[in-house]
């Protein structure tokens, strides 16, 4: 008899972390192994294999399987398989792996995790994947931008053996692999199991919802949120998993589990509704919610849906016999004020008073400090959110000025700096480019190389700053988009990051030359000048442009604490 009532997907539930003998060969042998370092977007991919979440999969997917699942939907053996799971690698590692060679992946401190037997090395054809993946190969899809933008240039592709799942630390009781949660179901006789998927925290809509699927499918519940957030604009990892544990209280006794699972989502809707269902099936759930929305991005400033409301619900459901896993859809249910009770649309008495609160909704009235009403989540979430999530005001930020030299970043960055100590209330750091240059980074120059290094190391530092809740201004040149792009998204995963762009032109710039150095770059005396002979990319979308031609240091510093005043930062 099996472990619990479903079938892993594909027949076989594997286990593709090696025993003890192996795994120290596979020690031995790595020392003469190349290595890859896995993000944790990679190591996350790698644990549902190892663990076996992602059976029938013995490794990172060839290129055979992933053509067959984009044209197909299908791995080649005609197995239901909606996304790629493919290791990604730069252009210089791929030129340096070759089909028949090993190589130890490790994680960003070191560990070996796994030796991957490479089959297949192959470029990625991105606009394609994002198309057919996606459906869009707008950037403003954040599974798109992270494909166009943080992906290597190739895939590689090839069975992994497992020496150790990759550690994890926090919450430990709440982690289990497929086979564990197996064994657990069955030591408590559940047999009919309805798995729920989530990144957000559960409110009072998402329970209901929950508890009306167990009553449907006569089953108990795996609570089983991805243990790391999605997008920048998710509630951090910590504060949520706090708030399920709350949640887990309001539960009838014994019936439902609470579990954690290490997937990296991709947002891409109907095709992630099916992985999530391959998941949850392969982790012993008979059932699978699958609610409106479903692994879709939050709809963009400008209100744009990259998915109908209802897509991943009829694609879940017109596959429910290759998935092998009852699919319960759930529209949304919503508050009605006379019956103080959730209640699917449809179902709402006449003249009822209906009340909803879309999560961006109540994300912004947290971040602003506003109340929350009480039919909307639970006392105990609101207030760990409310402890994790402190108004705008309260919040880290950075000031990133970016500009060419000359243009006055340094001394606007020098009277916000002065005028926000003057306020109070929050620490505050000054990253000037030349003081960074003499403390941080006095060992680079002014290749394109040595400047990623050191906007990179202003970036990390800035990014711990608005962490722990301060003010970061930074002020480098920082000339390349790119590099700019990802500081922000490492940052905004913690607090706010203000793009400020001194557009000063470079005749003000050059005429100004208060060092002299645009003389000397143009006596050709300082070779790979910015603005001179090497490049300057300007920003797209900053928060604050200012050009100081016109503007004395003073006022143009005012145009920065204005929008920091309208944005929230400052009170
Ligand atoms: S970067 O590109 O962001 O790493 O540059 P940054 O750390 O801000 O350093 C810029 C300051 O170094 C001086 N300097 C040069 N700037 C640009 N290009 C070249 N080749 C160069 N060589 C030296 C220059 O004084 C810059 O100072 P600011 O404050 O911007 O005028």
């Amino acid at each position: 008899m099996t472990e619990s009532t479903a079938t892993a997907h594909g027949g076989e539930l594997l286990n593709l972390v090696v025993n003890e003998t192996r795994a120290q060969m596979l020690r031995d042998v790595s020392r003469g192994l190349s290595s890859l370092t896995l993000n944790t977007r990679q190591l996350s991919d790698l644990e549902l294999l190892l663990n076996g979440a992602f059976s029938p999969l013995r490794g990172f997917m060839t290129s055979a399987d992933y053509e067959s699942v984009l044209d197909r939907m299908q791995l080649q053996n005609g197995v239901l398989w909606p996304l790629p799971i493919c290791l990604d690698v730069s252009e210089a590692e791929a030129c340096s792996l070759d089909a028949g060679q090993s190589v130890a992946l490790r994680d960003m401190e070191g560990f070996m995790v796994a030796v991957l037997h490479v089959e297949d090395v192959w470029p990625i054809d991105k606009p394609r994947e994002a198309e057919i993946i996606y459906g869009t190969t707008d950037t403003a899809h954040p599974g798109v931008d992270a494909l166009f933008h943080s992906y290597g240039t190739h895939y590689v592709g090839g069975t992994v053996e497992g020496v150790q799942l990759p550690l994890h630390f926090a919450f430990k009781r709440l982690r289990h692999t497929p086979h564990e949660m197996r064994a657990l179901f069955k030591k408590l006789g559940w047999r009919r199991i309805v798995g729920f998927q989530t990144r957000n925290p559960v409110h009072r809509a998402q329970f209901e919802m929950t508890l009306r699927a167990m009553d449907r499918a006569k089953a108990n519940l795996l609570l089983h949120p991805v243990a790391r957030r999605a997008t920048p604009g998710d509630i951090d990892d910590y504060t949520r998993i706090r708030c399920y544990q709350a949640v887990s209280r309001y539960y009838p006794p014994n019936m439902m589990l609470l579990s954690l699972l290490p997937l990296a989502i991709r947002l891409c809707g109907p095709r992630e509704a099916l992985l999530h269902a391959i998941v949850r099936k392969n982790y012993g759930c008979t059932h699978f919610i699958v609610g409106r929305d479903h692994a879709s991005p939050a709809p963009t400033p400008n209100g744009r849906r990259f998915y109908e409301p209802e897509a991943a619900m009829k694609t879940a459901l017109s596959c429910q016999e290759a998935l092998g896993i009852e699919i319960i859809p759930f529209e949304e249910l919503v508050y009605v004020f006379e019956e103080d009770a959730y209640m699917p649309l449809r179902e709402v008495p006449p003249q009822s008073t209906v009340k909803s609160l879309t999560l961006e909704e109540f994300h912004r009235r947290l971040r602003e400090g506003k109340r929350v009403p009480e039919w909307f989540s639970f006392p105990e979430v609101i207030e760990e959110l409310q402890r994790g999530y402190p108004p705008r005001h309260k919040q880290g930020f950075t000031i990133f000025c970016t500009g060419l030299s000359g243009a006055g970043k340094s001394t606007i960055a020098r009277i916000l700096y002065a005028r926000l100590l003057e306020m109070g209330g929050r620490p505050v750091t000054l990253l000037d480019g030349d003081v960074v240059r003499r403390n941080l980074s006095s060992e680079l120059g002014f290749s394109k190389e040595h400047r990623d290094i050191n906007v990179r190391r202003i970036g990390f530092v800035a990014s711990e700053i608005t962490k722990n809740r301060g003010i970061a201004i930074c002020a480098p040149i920082a000339p390349y988009a790119a590099t700019r792009r990802q500081i922000r998204s490492l940052i905004e995963n913690y607090g706010g990051f203000v793009e400020v762009y001194v557009a000063t032109p470079l005749e003000v710039c050059e005429s100004r030359d208060r060092k002299g150095l645009y003389a000397k770059a143009r006596a050709g005396l300082i070779k790979g000048f910015t603005g001179i002979d090497d490049p300057y990319e300007p920003p797209t979308a900053p928060e604050v442009v200012i050009d100081t031609t016109e503007l004395t240091p003073d006022e143009a510093a005012q145009e920065v604490l204005l929008y920091l005043e309208r944005a929230g930062y400052i009170k």
